[in-house]
């Protein structure tokens, strides 16, 4: 008899985002005429931006004539994988076409990477943190060393005895504190890699949010970490792509453990695993790169920045601890009155029908806490600022 994968009894019932869909189905069913003010998921709430558009519509004529294209390159468009490749030397960060691989999105790459690495290693999870990085290591079965952060420092731990791992997942800016790494202490962490031989998997989602220039867009800007680090990138927050679906991830060649290139083991594993992502979606992706491109996407991202300005001002003006929202899509507050961070969300649900997301489904350290994504529309954020700021203060 089939034995199935063991590993999935040791998973919650479910996943975070699911059980509050359910929460929220539960209310409306109760509730059907509710206008729900939603700053919960990080899902974007505007259009993709013209420059896309229009590049996505020229794809679609392409598949309709003689410029059709069938299967993809496995690891990516050429054209797009240079456009990338390109942004990052614009940045001063050098990097080949072939050291950029297209995705069909971070969370996805986040999970798929595992294969890279063997199920006997372990893994570091600096909790708060995105649900995925834990359930993605149960399911195969590896051992997870949890590092709790906390207001005493900022969410941002830093390396010692107790993250001694063989994969280290660190997300700047963060998700779900909104916590940026500065170039100190990534440094730390980059030179603690190196001294391990342990691999960082850096998840830059947010890196278009950083507006303070000093802060690290990407990990590869420290020394040594082309030696221990893989860099998972997205369009979805950066360019509107949570529908569409893209994203790229970067593997420097130099990167190799046990006599292995872990550059030369992603291609084997992409050519073998996928047929590559859409042309048409790669075109549309390739269009974020162009000048016009980058403008109009900072246009959009600068919508969600006053979002998060209107509920950090609310948060300002009722007294609560909060960090994050400067240089990140996420608000974290402490809850109000000792709240569990669960009981804080059915009583914004219940009291202003505004939907957060748990602190507690980050990760143990995350109870008392709650998170406000500013990825919502600006009419309903506003709104659950001041119903916010009525409740609370
Ligand atoms: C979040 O809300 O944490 C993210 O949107 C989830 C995701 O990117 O999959």
């Amino acid at each position: 008899m089939l034995k199935p994968n063991a590993h999935y009894a040791e998973l919650k019932d479910s996943y975070l985002f699911y059980n509050i869909s359910q929460k929220v189905k539960a209310y409306l069913g109760t509730h059907p005429d509710a206008r729900l003010l939603r700053l919960g998921i990080g899902d974007v709430s505007l259009p993709l931006c013209d420059a896309v558009i229009k590049a996505l519509h020229e794809a679609v004529d392409d598949q309709a004539g003689r410029d059709f294209h069938g299967y993809m390159p496995e690891c990516g468009a050429p054209f797009l994988r240079a456009s990338i490749a390109d942004h990052y030397r614009r940045r001063g960060v050098m990097l080949s076409d072939d050291e950029v691989f297209v995705s069909s999105g971070a969370s996805d790459e986040l999970g798929d990477i595992l294969d890279l690495f063997d199920r006997d290693s372990t893994a570091l999870v600096i909790e708060p943190a995105y649900p995925a990085y834990v359930d993605a290591n149960v399911m195969a079965g590896r051992k997870i060393i949890h590092l709790p952060s906390g207001k005493e420092n900022g969410f941002l731990p830093d390396p010692g005895e107790e993250a001694r791992a063989d994969i280290l997942y660190i997300c700047s800016p963060n998700n779900p504190t909104g916590a940026v790494f500065d170039r100190n202490l990534l440094q730390r962490w980059v030179d603690f890699a190196n001294e391990n031989g342990s691999v960082i998997l850096f998840d830059a989602a947010y890196e278009a949010f950083i507006e303070d220039e000093t802060l690290p867009h990407s990990i590869f800007e420290l020394e040594g970490a082309k030696n221990c680090a893989i860099e998972i990138c997205s369009l979805s927050k950066t360019a509107g792509f949570t529908g569409t679906r893209l994203g790229y991830t970067v593997i420097p060649k130099a990167l190799t453990r046990a006599g292995m290139n872990l550059n030369d083991m992603w291609v084997r594993n992409r050519t073998t695993k996928t047929n590559g992502v859409s042309f048409i979606i790669q075109k549309g992706g390739a269009a974020v790169f162009t000048d016009e491109g980058q403008k109009q996407i900072k246009e959009n991202i600068q919508v969600y920045k006053r979002n998060a300005r209107v509920l950090t001002d609310a948060l300002d003006r009722i007294g609560v601890w909060y960090c994050g929202g400067t240089n990140a899509p996420y608000v974290w507050m402490k809850c109000p009155d000792g709240m569990g961070s669960w009981e804080f969300f059915d009583y914004l649900l219940e009291r202003a029908q505004i939907i957060g997301t748990p602190g507690a489904g980050f990760g143990a350290c995350g109870e008392g806490f709650f998170r406000f994504s500013s990825f919502g529309n600006p009419e309903d954020t506003a709104l659950a600022a001041t119903l916010l700021q009525k409740l609370l203060s």
